[in-house]
């Protein structure tokens, strides 16, 4: 019998039907970027309170795509953290409101193991004991992983995320929200090594990561210490183009060579990366590559796994096959960083 995945940690409102095959029998996602761009960012009351408007007519469709009765779902599971408060009760709700209505057991989801999953779904070899990189607008993180619930998490970010270091950056240059694939585009044209930014602990010996001052370094390149407003500003799009490659490869060169460094040290054959910002074209390039030059095997997340998705879900497999199930006073547990 097929699976129920819901997912509601961030900006998206998402579900999926799954059989044991992890083949996705109905799935929808109702994206809210529309509603965040004018603030340039998620704002967390906006969210939870498009996620309570969407879940159920979200859920509800992807049920109806999967052409199943309620009686004919296994479980029912939902990503429980880490995310933003307001939109994890939601989905949290909405998922043991159900279970005890329907009488199927709960599972819950980690988020950011979902992610790295994604990367499992896209093989047909089993990509564990692996490293796995996970890079989304809340997170930046290395992990050792030896099953797909088993992870000792190496480091991460010690301040901004990679993916919010790029929409932070994209507002600077007005690009819009998300400002990952604006920044991406533009990129494209513009020459990687026009502006010299900083790639903070590229060399250190750990795992952490720090992407606030390249954001600073963004910030002065483009109007100069105790300058605050961009928005007057007017600057030429080859230049934009410019700082958009040059912050892009600083961002990948950081994030390939710690990540090149964890498969050293573990000695693990393969790397696994998910998350929105595995979804850049030119990180995915220079996996690759390295990837090559290393004699290691990298699986990247397909890019429609990429970003939130409750497909990712199917994780929850692994727990019904452990029999871990989550009770119906379950909690969210937003600020998990690990
Ligand atoms: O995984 P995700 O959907 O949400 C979180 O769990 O945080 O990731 C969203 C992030 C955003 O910061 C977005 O700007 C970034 O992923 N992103 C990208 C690209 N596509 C999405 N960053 C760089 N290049 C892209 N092509
Ligand atoms: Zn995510």
């Amino acid at each position: 019998m097929p699976i129920l995945t819901i997912e509601s940690t961030c900006d998206e409102t998402a579900a999926a039907v799954m059989d044991d095959q992890c083949r996705v029998l109905g799935e929808c996602i109702a994206t809210q970027e529309a509603l965040h761009e004018r603030f340039g960012g998620v704002v967390p009351e906006v969210a939870a309170r498009a996620h309570l408007e969407r879940i159920l007519p979200v859920i509800d469709t992807a049920i109806r795509q999967a052409g199943i009765s309620p009686g004919a779902i296994e479980a029912i599971a939902v990503a429980d953290r880490p995310g933003l408060a307001g939109s994890l009760l939601v989905g949290v709700i909405a998922a043991k409101t159900l279970a005890i209505a329907w009488e199927k057991p709960l599972v819950a989801i980690n988020h950011l193991h979902a992610h790295l999953y994604a990367c499992q779904l896209a093989s047909d070899e089993v990509v564990y004991p692996c490293i796995g990189l996970v890079v989304s607008g809340g997170h930046t993180s290395l992990y050792h992983c030896t099953s797909p619930l088993d992870l000792e998490y190496l480091g991460g970010t010690i301040d901004d995320a990679a993916g919010e270091a790029f929409d932070k950056v994209a507002t600077m240059l007005s690009l819009g929200f998300p400002g990952g694939p604006a920044v991406a585009k533009l990129a494209e044209t513009g020459n990687r090594s026009a502006y010299r930014f900083p790639r903070s602990m590229i060399h250190e010996d750990h795992f952490n990561f720090s992407f606030s001052g390249l954001k600073t370094a963004v910030r002065y390149a483009i109007v100069g210490p105790g300058q605050q407003d961009f928005s007057a500003l007017k600057i030429a799009e080859s230049v934009k183009a410019d700082i958009s490659a040059s912050f892009e490869a600083a961002v990948i060169d950081v994030l390939v060579n710690k990540s090149r460094r964890a498969i050293a040290k573990y000695g693990c054959p393969y790397l696994i990366v998910g998350g929105g910002v595995a979804a850049n074209k030119h990180l995915r390039e220079k996996l690759l590559q390295a990837a090559a030059e290393d004699g290691f095997r990298v699986t990247i997340a397909p890019i429609n796994l990429c970003t939130d998705n409750a497909v990712m879900g199917a994780i929850a497999w692994e727990k019904i096959r452990r029999s871990d199930f989550a009770a119906l006073d379950l909690d969210i547990t937003p600020g998990l960083q690990r």
